[in-house]
């Protein structure tokens, strides 16, 4: 087995020093190339609304949605410490409703459940926790709070920024919170944080001194068409793929494919 399947052992890293690495995933062919590239975690971001459905931001993701790609993910990456979204309108109403929806994703697979918000979700961080669900929360930039946030825009700016940013990421380690994310928020904050948090820190946008680092598959591997400036792209992968497309589709209308 992968020792990063368990939680426990990412606690141990961050007391270690290790880095840890996480990357999104969606199906199950990119999660069993993750597994075998030595990814520690994966997660099944909602993220999937953007890059997977299209759509301009991860509003419209339903809880159905992230169970289907979790199971997907879960057996393709059973090695890997597999982290579910909990999707925009699914958890936020209650701390019961968080619970019901966490659940499902449990039983398709997921090791724990993220979730966005600070200081208000502290309470449901709690129940989840208390009732056997593993959190990681997820502040800083909050992609399903795009809309009062007036666009995907970097958080945690300014003392009164920084100062926010501390109180809610110390509400949800205090609450339970086995893990807390970072997203778009100035690199000397979040290594402050990182220093100062018992729980470990996972970085997007959020510089170098987080204990794990994420970034989302297309953004890695080319396939989006912009990706944040933030990510580094580790291969032309649309060029790849198009290149090898349209080698197919010659050899078919050659006549070269299938052979004779
Ligand atoms: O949904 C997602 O992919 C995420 C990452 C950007 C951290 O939340």
């Amino acid at each position: 087995m992968n020792r990063r399947k368990d939680l426990g052992s990412w606690q141990a890293a961050k007391a270690a020093g290790e880095k840890l690495v996480m990357i999104t995933a969606y199906d199950h062919p990119s999660a069993r190339l993750a597994q075998a590239a030595g990814i520690d975690g994966l997660l099944v971001g909602d993220s999937l609304g953007m890059v997977v459905q299209g759509r301009s931001d991860t509003l419209g993701v339903s809880l159905e949605a992230m169970v289907y790609h979790t199971e997907m993910v879960a057996r393709g990456a059973p090695e890997c410490l597999i982290v579910a979204d909990l999707p925009f309108g699914a958890f936020e109403a209650s701390p019961e409703a968080a619970f019901a929806a966490a659940a499902a994703l449990l039983k398709a697979g997921a090791d724990a459940v993220k979730l966005e918000g600070g200081l208000p979700m502290a309470e449901t961080v709690r129940f989840l926790s208390e009732r056997g669900v593993p959190v990681i929360g997820h502040i800083g930039l909050t992609p399903q709070h795009v809309r009062q946030l007036g666009g995907f825009r970097r958080q945690g700016t300014g003392a009164e920024g920084a100062a926010r940013l501390a109180r809610e990421a110390e509400a949800l380690a205090a609450a339970g919170a086995r893990m807390v994310l970072f997203e778009a928020v100035p690199a000397e904050l979040a290594a402050t944080l990182t220093a100062r948090l018992p729980v470990p820190t996972i970085g997007i946008g959020a510089g170098a001194g987080t204990d794990a680092q994420i970034l989302v598959w297309h953004d890695v591997l080319g396939l989006s068409p912009r990706p944040p400036s933030f990510a580094r792209t580790y291969c032309d992968g649309a060029g790849l793929i198009i290149d090898a497309l349209g080698r197919y589709a010659a050899e078919v209308r050659e006549g070269k494919f299938p052979p004779t």
